[in-house]
């Protein structure tokens, strides 16, 4: 039998609910080793597919959302098996290719591939006890799921600059500053923040959401003129939706509107 690597749970009771999904390896601080990402993968896939899922949160433990992907699974790596086995690029992003909104509740280490994992999701929710940093330089190598990319378009060029050369960690109240999260909770507070947004997010209508997602994304690929002709596109498509007949009818009619995401 596999060994739950990730634990998941429904939360919530409206007609669309938020799936948490919880990194399962405490002992090892979730560090991220291949057969936890196959897991998570395929579980943000199946989330994603869910008509009945509107949000997903992914959270660690108390002590660490994820202290990097795993050294002791890659200490004596090769580089042709990386390649070959297209080490990081394989499960690691297929969270890209989830289009519900992801989010990341942080409490304690997100280091290396664990700030990565959390870059890789839409909204960034940190405990006070939160402390980001991409240290692999210390054990010889750099950033490999995307950090030296996402990291300085968060939080600038010097602020990266010194994270990734000096491997030193940021807390969260400076993570805040930096524009790398959205905001710091108590850490007792954590998961019933993220879970609020998320059940605020399942309120509204899930393709305006899933296209709000992607047109945000946009922001950080390409031109910016390409970017707003992008969202011009998106914007206008969504006057063919019973959605925004509805969200203005029901704004009109002072009514909480009910959308049917189509
Ligand atoms: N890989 C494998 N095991 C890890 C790990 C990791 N990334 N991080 C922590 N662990 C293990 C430790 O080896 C230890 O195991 P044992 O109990 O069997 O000895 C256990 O988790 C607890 O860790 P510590 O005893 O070290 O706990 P601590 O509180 O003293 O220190 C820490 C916490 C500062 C996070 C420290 O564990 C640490 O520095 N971890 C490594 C962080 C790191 O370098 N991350 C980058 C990894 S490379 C990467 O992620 C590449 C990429 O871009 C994808």
């Amino acid at each position: 039998m596999t060994d739950a690597l990730i634990l998941t749970e429904m939360h919530g009771d409206g007609p669309r609910r938020t799936a948490l999904i919880k990194l399962n390896r405490p002992k090892q601080l979730n560090a991220l080793n291949d057969a936890l990402m196959d897991q998570l993968g395929e579980a943000l896939l199946a989330f994603d597919r869910d008509e009945s899922v509107g949000c997903i949160v992914i959270t660690g433990s108390d002590k660490a959302f994820a202290a990097g992907a795993d050294i002791s699974a890659m200490a004596r790596f090769d580089y042709m098996h990386v390649h070959q086995s297209d080490f990081i690029t394989r499960n690691w992003e297929t969270m890209l290719q989830v289009r519900k909104p992801v989010i990341a509740a942080v409490a304690g280490f997100a280091l290396g591939g664990g700030c990565e994992l959390a870059m890789m999701c839409d909204v960034l929710i940190a405990a006070e006890t939160a402390k980001f940093g991409q240290p692999e330089i210390k054990i010889g190598i750099i950033p490999g799921a995307g950090g030296t990319q996402r990291l300085p378009r968060a939080v600038g060029k010097s602020k990266a600059m010194d994270l990734v050369l000096t491997a030193r960690m940021m807390d969260a109240a400076e993570a805040e500053r930096a524009g790398l999260v959205s905001r710091v909770v108590p850490a007792e507070r954590l998961l019933d923040e993220a879970l609020a947004a998320a059940e605020a997010i399942n309120a509204l209508s899930g393709p305006s959401v899933a296209l709000a997602k992607e047109c945000v994304n946009r922001a950080f690929e390409g031109t910016l003129s390409d970017g707003v002709m992008f969202e011009r596109r998106v914007f206008h498509s969504l006057f063919a939706t019973a959605d925004q007949k509805e969200g203005m009818d029901a704004f009109l009619a002072k009514r909480p509107p009910q959308f049917g995401h189509s």
